[in-house]
């Protein structure tokens, strides 16, 4: 029987929520509960299959938010997916499990966290259940160097069961080499530039998806001390009113099952894990947030905190389309990762100075397109940050993964990873369960157009390039006749703003940093201006990252839950 009253209150049962609920619940003095909008998806086949990617866009555990018209591609919203279950977005994405450049996590020090590579690098290990590829994952490309790896923690990450053959990988080696990038023999090392075959949030002996679920929950769910409400949805905290100058959540407000409005009460903490395009609203929602936001939708102002919402930013994935004449089966990722040089060349130096002189202008244009809340000043110091990560550190900026083909068709996805543009995301009624304005504002600034136009260059240049382009035979989408071969600058443009989608990694609306650059919550994940609300989840990225979210989620959250064990 579920109780009332509980020592932690978390909103969102997904990937970073369930590793605070697990953390925190292992002292079996302390209660925790967990406030989850889906429901369990234990046995639910578009979850579990290793090849089932995509399988479950667009059913009831895919939240699926649309965006605000995006101005500078066409004026078409977009889908944003995330997961609505127990588990989160880890039981609909691609269980890629890469982690980041090294110099990025460094730089988040730089916007005022006490946060580096080398101390969040425990926290990947703590997390992970490390499995060594077999010898005949190893002769398909499976590659690690064990330094960076954990073997003890509750996350199985892993080659796929059945991976792909047939010489896939050493043909794509030898492809990328022939394109002077080289093979890397653990990409998850800090150190992301180069081929790779990487390894997935995957169980391999069940030979199914690993979720957060499956992680961190149902292997502890007898826990007395942790309870999960699921079909559950949260719509504000609630405030003690004994009048501390800080203010106290003292619960969360959700609506059950059945429909009826129920409060859990938090003794001590109520931590925000709903995902970054849920976080954002629940802080506002609750009161703290933009004046500007709130009060015109007759919101009391608790907190004063003028950046809730903003910064967002997310990647823009394209997919081509190829002939093929071999067919491969199995599972697999096989990414290469390019940086500045090698994308640019020799025009690379010329293209940074011009890059760094727009800067000013990027900041304008952001400030304006946020109404102002956030201030030319602040954006100015945050885009030299990631100039100097672009053009300076050289953290890869061009991700593209090529995806096993069939006997007729070969596809290829590919994204430009450290876009300049920014957005953001706020509540357009004081109905919690209304849909918010979510505005990405993908392609508004040209540095974000022309990185994905070389990465389109480099995708297409492997399929022409042997010996890959014995086997991709001919493009098909976009096609010659769509985007000639040797193509301006303009059409690959027109062509990049059509077919473009959300890469749906979402990151920064509750951004830690510094309260001076706009920053929501400061490096222990507490939110500005409260005594005990915290947020852990991908809002809180200030910067975007080279891998893939998760990994660094689940270190994130695992770090978070030792900063909340130690503050009490
Ligand atoms: P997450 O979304 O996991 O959790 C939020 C939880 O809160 C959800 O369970 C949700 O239902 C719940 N919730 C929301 N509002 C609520 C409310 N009001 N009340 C109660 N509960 C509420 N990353 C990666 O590393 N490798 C990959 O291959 C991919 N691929 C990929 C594909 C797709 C399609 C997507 C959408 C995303 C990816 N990603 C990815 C990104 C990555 O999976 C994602 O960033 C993280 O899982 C997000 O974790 P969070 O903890 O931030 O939120």
């Amino acid at each position: 029987v579920s109780r009332s009253r509980y020592d932690y209150v978390i909103v969102g049962g997904g990937t970073s929520g369930l590793v605070i609920a697990n953390r925190l619940s292992e002292d079996p003095t302390i209660s925790v509960a967990v406030i989850e909008a889906g429901d369990q998806v234990f046995n639910n086949t578009n979850v579990t299959s290793a090849t089932g990617y995509g399988k479950a866009f667009g059913t009831q555990i895919d939240w699926a938010y649309e965006s605000e018209a995006q101005v500078y591609a066409g004026n078409k919203t977009q889908i944003l997916r995330a997961g609505k279950a127990l588990g989160g977005t880890s039981t609909i994405n691609g269980m890629t499990y890469m982690r980041a450049e090294s110099s990025q996590i460094d730089s988040w020090k730089k916007v005022g966290n006490n946060v580096s590579w080398d101390s969040l690098m425990p926290y990947y290990k703590k997390s992970e259940y490390f499995e060594y590829p077999t010898g005949a994952q190893v002769s398909m490309g499976a590659s690690y160097s064990p330094e960076f790896h954990g073997t003890e923690g509750p996350l199985s990450v892993s080659w796929p069961t059945e991976m792909v053959g047939n010489n896939f990988s050493s043909t794509l080696n030898a492809t990328f080499k022939a394109m002077d990038l080289p093979w890397n023999g653990d990409a998850n090392s800090g150190s992301m530039r180069g081929y790779n075959v990487f390894p997935k949030t995957f169980d391999r002996s069940l030979d199914v998806r690993e979720d957060a679920a499956r992680a961190y929950y149902y292997p502890f769910a007898t826990r007395p001390n942790l309870d999960i409400f699921l079909n559950s949805f949260a719509q504000r905290l609630t405030w003690s009113d004994d009048n501390s100058s800080i203010p106290f959540a003292n619960g969360v407000v959700f609506t059950d099952k059945s429909g009826a409005e129920q409060t859990l009460l938090a003794t001590r903490e109520v931590v925000l894990s709903a995902g970054s395009l849920r976080s954002p609203l629940l802080l506002e929602l609750s009161g703290i947030g933009n004046p500007s936001v709130l009060e015109n939708l007759g919101i009391e102002v608790k907190v004063n905190s003028p950046f809730v919402g903003e910064n967002l930013q997310d990647q823009t994935t394209v997919d081509t389309n190829y002939n093929a004449n071999t067919n491969f089966t199995g599972a697999g990722g096989f990414i290469g990762y390019f940086n500045a040089t090698d994308v640019w060349g020799n025009n690379t130096a010329a293209f940074s100075k011009t890059i760094k002189a727009s800067l000013e202008q990027y900041a304008n244009r952001t400030a304006d397109a946020s109404g102002g809340i956030t201030d030319r000043e602040t954006l100015l110091k945050l885009f030299k940050i990631q100039h100097e990560l672009i053009f300076e550190d050289e953290v890869v900026i061009s991700e593209i993964i090529v995806n096993p083909p069939s006997a007729s068709s070969g596809l290829i996805e590919y994204w430009g990873l450290m876009p300049f543009s920014r957005g953001n995301i706020h509540i357009k009624s004081a109905n919690s369960s209304a849909p918010a304005a979510i505005n990405p504002n993908f392609f508004m600034l040209d540095y974000d157009i022309k990185q994905q136009i070389a990465t389109a260059r480099t995708a297409r240049k492997i399929a022409m390039t042997a010996p890959m382009s014995n086997i991709l035979t001919s493009e098909t989408t976009p096609s010659f006749d769509v985007v000639p071969l040797n193509a301006t600058d303009e059409a690959w443009d027109s062509w990049l703003r059509s077919a473009y989608r959300s890469n749906y990694h979402y990151i920064s609306t509750a951004a830690m940093m510094s309260k001076e650059l706009g920053g929501v919550v400061d490096d222990n994940h507490l939110v500005y201006g409260t005594a005990n609300v915290r947020v852990v989840d991908a809002s809180v990225i200030p910067f975007q990252v080279s891998g893939h979210l998760a990994s660094t989620l689940y270190a994130l959250a695992e770090r978070a839950a030792d900063l909340i064990k130690a503050s009490h």
